[in-house]
């Protein structure tokens, strides 16, 4: 990305209008020979802006959520790949979070969240799995599992076209960010996979409690 993003420094009355002001910021970057090359118009790229805007809050305030939700999920997980797996991700999303605001800065903006209901929704889903299991369970460790995944492919969407956002719009550095990101909740998910793939479900069928 062009260093002129950097150099401009917020004022009171664009940090009123954050959206706005990243999409000015962005447009600084944004040729009119790109515009032809992609097709858009004037008012489409103010759109791209302003949809990359939001979703870069959307994701700040998902990150910072799940740094409050992992430990309980630590806690709860019965196996000990599984508590260990919780533990590393928790230290990777505290670094997830760092990254977001090396993000805002590289716009000129202060770190700004931005309330994200499906992530919301989505630990609350975690958190129904452990009320409805009990605890040191292959049942309690596999709906971690799942909770945890759907996680991990919220983020691997939004981080994806957060990326390629970026990059149609000229800030390929934040670009690069955000797919140091993506590559990190892939290996998230693969690595839930294997450990759900390797748990050894049918001894789990016999030793549970009948579904009630
Ligand atoms: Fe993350």
């Amino acid at each position: 990305m062009a260093k002129s993003t950097n150099s401009k420094a917020p004022t009171k009355k664009s940090a009123q209008k954050k959206s706005t002001s990243i999409n000015a910021d962005a447009s600084s970057n944004f040729k009119p020979e790109d515009s032809k090359i992609a097709g858009t118009s004037p008012e489409k790229e103010t759109g791209l802006q302003k949809l990359f805007a939001d979703g870069i809050m959307d994701i700040y305030w998902a990150e910072n959520h799940l740094v409050k939700a992992l430990p309980k999920m630590i806690n709860a997980a019965a196996s000990p790949e599984l508590q260990n797996a919780f533990t590393d991700h928790l230290e990777v999303t505290k670094t997830h979070v760092s990254r977001l605001e090396e993000v805002f800065s590289l716009m000129g903006k202060k770190p700004k969240a931005k309330k994200c209901d499906a992530m919301e929704g989505l630990s609350k889903e975690g958190e129904g799995t452990i009320e409805s299991t009990d605890s040191g369970t292959a049942a309690r460790d596999q709906g971690l599992i799942m909770a945890a995944r759907k996680v991990e492919h919220y983020e691997m969407v939004a981080y994806g076209g957060l990326s390629k956002l970026a990059a149609t719009l000229g800030h390929n550095d934040v670009s690069e960010i955000l797919k140091q990101t993506l590559a990190e909740e892939n290996e998230a998910d693969e690595l839930l996979t294997t450990i759900a793939d390797n748990s050894n479900l049918p001894d789990a069928v016999v030793n549970d409690e009948e579904p009630k």
